[in-house]
């Protein structure tokens, strides 16, 4: 089968590398399509994304993609946020789960972000009143709610999970967060199986960083999704072993959550465990849960020995040192 893959920016092309060595050990039969897009294809090419690339996650549904960055102030919208409006990714998952031999303040985080992934202020509309005035529109519909709520139910119930918390600000803007945590109330109706509750998205930072372990899976509108996604990476260790998954009716995109950290990039220093952790959820997707296993199961087994650790994580491996150790475990 076929898969597009997108280096991108920065450690972009060293951890895509893993991704494909990884893909070769386990022998997915994935046969990949590899396209430009970023600011360095842009600085060459003026524009940010090669010709062919959405055509071809069109025609096969499936992409992994490493960090992008968006050139400021010149006019490109954002790689992330064009592809999930063109493809319709409605939802952004992403697993937190504390990891054997990382370091961290907590020790039994599990939670699960469903960010709704189209609308908010994300949505770009935005505009001048006059010269000193800036006015930005926050973009919340009934239906893309319901949507994102009936997912992070659906998600829940298929994953052994037992409850979801609507995360909003509804006592503030009554109207669009309102609307958010109304229809979370209606779907959750329909879930007498699983718990449902709300939290006050600054109350939700406060116990998130006090007690985590209070919760399982929160679902969000897209700006608060962003924020709690970061920093719930950083109670287990940081955007080192954060994945996530773009998921639309048709397509999906899988990612690492962080950047293209440009402070570390050629230097083969990267920590390619967060994309090889979205890797592992795309072949979870394709129906390889086995391999999706195997695979998570090395990542950990590497972190618990601790003998094989990037510099992120107090160790001295390069990127292609922890790669080869991986593959080693894998075969
Ligand atoms: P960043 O995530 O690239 O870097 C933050 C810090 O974390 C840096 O010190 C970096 O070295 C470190 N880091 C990140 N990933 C790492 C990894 N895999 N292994 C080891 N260390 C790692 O965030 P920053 O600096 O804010 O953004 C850099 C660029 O990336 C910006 O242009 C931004 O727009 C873009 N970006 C793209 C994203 C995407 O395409 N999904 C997501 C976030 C940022």
């Amino acid at each position: 089968m076929k898969a597009v893959l997108i280096p991108g920016d920065g450690i972009g092309r060293e951890i895509a590398q893993s991704v494909r060595t990884i893909s070769d050990v386990l022998d997915t039969g994935i046969q990949w399509q590899e396209f430009e897009a970023g600011a360095e294809y842009a600085a060459a090419n003026g524009e940010l994304i090669a010709p062919g690339t959405l055509d071809a996650i069109e025609d096969c549904g499936w992409a992994l993609k490493g960090p992008t960055a968006t050139p400021i102030g010149k006019g490109f919208r954002s790689i992330n946020v064009q592809l999930r409006q063109r493809f319709h990714t409605y939802a952004n998952l992403r697993p937190v789960r504390t990891l054997p031999g990382v370091a961290t303040r907590f020790d039994q985080v599990d939670l699960v972000i469903v960010r709704e992934n189209t609308e908010d202020l994300y949505k770009g509309i935005e505009y001048m009143l006059d010269e000193d005035t800036a006015n930005g529109v926050k973009l919340i519909t009934r239906a893309a709610c319901e949507r994102i709520s009936r997912f992070a139910f659906d998600y829940a119930r298929a994953n052994g999970r037992k409850k979801v918390t609507c995360v909003h600000k509804a006592n503030i803007m009554k109207l669009t967060d309102g609307l958010f945590l109304s229809t979370f109330r209606e779907v959750a109706k329909d879930y007498p199986d699983i718990a449902a509750d709300d939290c006050i998205i600054d109350a939700l930072c406060m116990k998130l960083v006090q007690r985590p372990e209070q919760f399982d899976t929160l679902v969000a509108p897209n700006l608060y999704g962003d924020i709690i996604s970061d920093l719930c990476a950083g109670l287990v260790g940081g955007l080192g072993f954060a994945p996530s998954a773009n998921i639309g009716d048709k397509t999906r995109i899988y990612e690492a959550v962080h950047g293209s950290a440009p402070d570390i990039a050629g230097q083969n220093k990267a920590n390619p465990s967060a994309i090889l952790m979205a890797f592992a959820m795309m072949l979870n997707d394709l129906g390889m849960a086995d391999k999706a296993a195997r695979l998570n199961g090395a990542i950990l087994e590497l972190l618990t020995e601790g003998k094989t650790l990037t510099a992120d994580v107090g160790g001295t491996a390069t990127t292609t040192e922890f790669t080869a150790a991986l593959a080693d475990k894998l075969r």
